[in-house]
């Protein structure tokens, strides 16, 4: 059982997503972290994020590691644990830039990739582009959405000292970057599930979310299920 998670930042996707893996006994992925981590690695390495060609030349130098069990996720680069620096606001700040590079992404995919075949049993993967680049062949694919208003609540109430309106305007700027870069933008797949979690708890994603996988699962979704009524 393969689950795509996609959609932008602040729509609950790593909360459920790990929830969600947890409940179901699947494995479970953050690729954003991924992302964020050789965004890290160049920065400490003294590569120019907005050097495209210099970034491109190192994608294939650092060593990432993701630890995917949902209770306790892992992530680390060249053998250095890198689940802090990779939430500081400069990585965050650059990541999309460092993203947007192709020769990165290609990199990252073919990790991503290899993650989700060797999950034995199953894996859910949370990122931008898993239902319509990394795994287009997913059992499900959901969208996550909600408002820029409560995208930019939920995240400032992660980030201490945070301000609503400044962290709203990040977003919105992050999510057109990623939105409207070249390569495998943050994009709905055709076949993908929209939740709008707008007006509902975290709770009530992730039964959502679970029921979606299970119908699925058993094939009881879609016209099979109302067949069956
Ligand atoms: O989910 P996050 O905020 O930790 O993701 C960090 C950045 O990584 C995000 O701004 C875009 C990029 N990203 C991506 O391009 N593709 C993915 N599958 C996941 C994240």
């Amino acid at each position: 059982m393969i689950v795509a998670i996609d959609g932008p930042s602040g729509t609950g996707k790593s909360s459920t997503s790990k929830a969600v893996a947890a409940k179901l006994g699947l494995s479970y992925l953050d690729t954003g972290a991924q992302y964020r981590a050789i965004t890290w690695w160049m920065v400490g390495n003294g590569v120019d994020v907005d050097d495209a060609d210099a970034v491109a030349a190192a994608a294939g130098k650092p060593v990432i590691v993701s630890g995917t069990d949902p209770s306790h996720p892992t992530i680390t680069v060249d053998g250095a644990d890198a689940s802090g620096p990779i939430r500081t606001q400069e990585v965050t700040s650059k990541v999309s830039a460092v993203s947007a590079v192709p020769e990165v992404r290609a990199v990252i995919t073919e990790l991503q990739r290899s993650i989700a075949a060797d999950a034995a049993h199953g894996i859910v993967v949370e990122g931008r582009d898993i239902g319509t680049t990394v795994l287009p062949d997913a059992d499900i694919k959901i969208f996550l959405t909600a408002s820029p208003e409560a995208r930019a609540a939920r995240r400032s109430g992660e980030v201490k000292g945070s301000d609503v309106a400044a962290t709203r305007e990040a977003l919105i700027k992050r999510d057109a970057a990623d939105s409207s870069r070249k390569t495998s933008p943050l994009a709905k797949a055709a076949d993908a599930v929209e939740v709008d979690t707008t007006e509902l708890t975290l709770q009530q994603v992730i039964e959502c979310v679970v029921t979606l996988v299970e119908e699925r699962r058993s094939g009881t979704d879609g016209e099979q299920r109302r067949d069956a009524r």
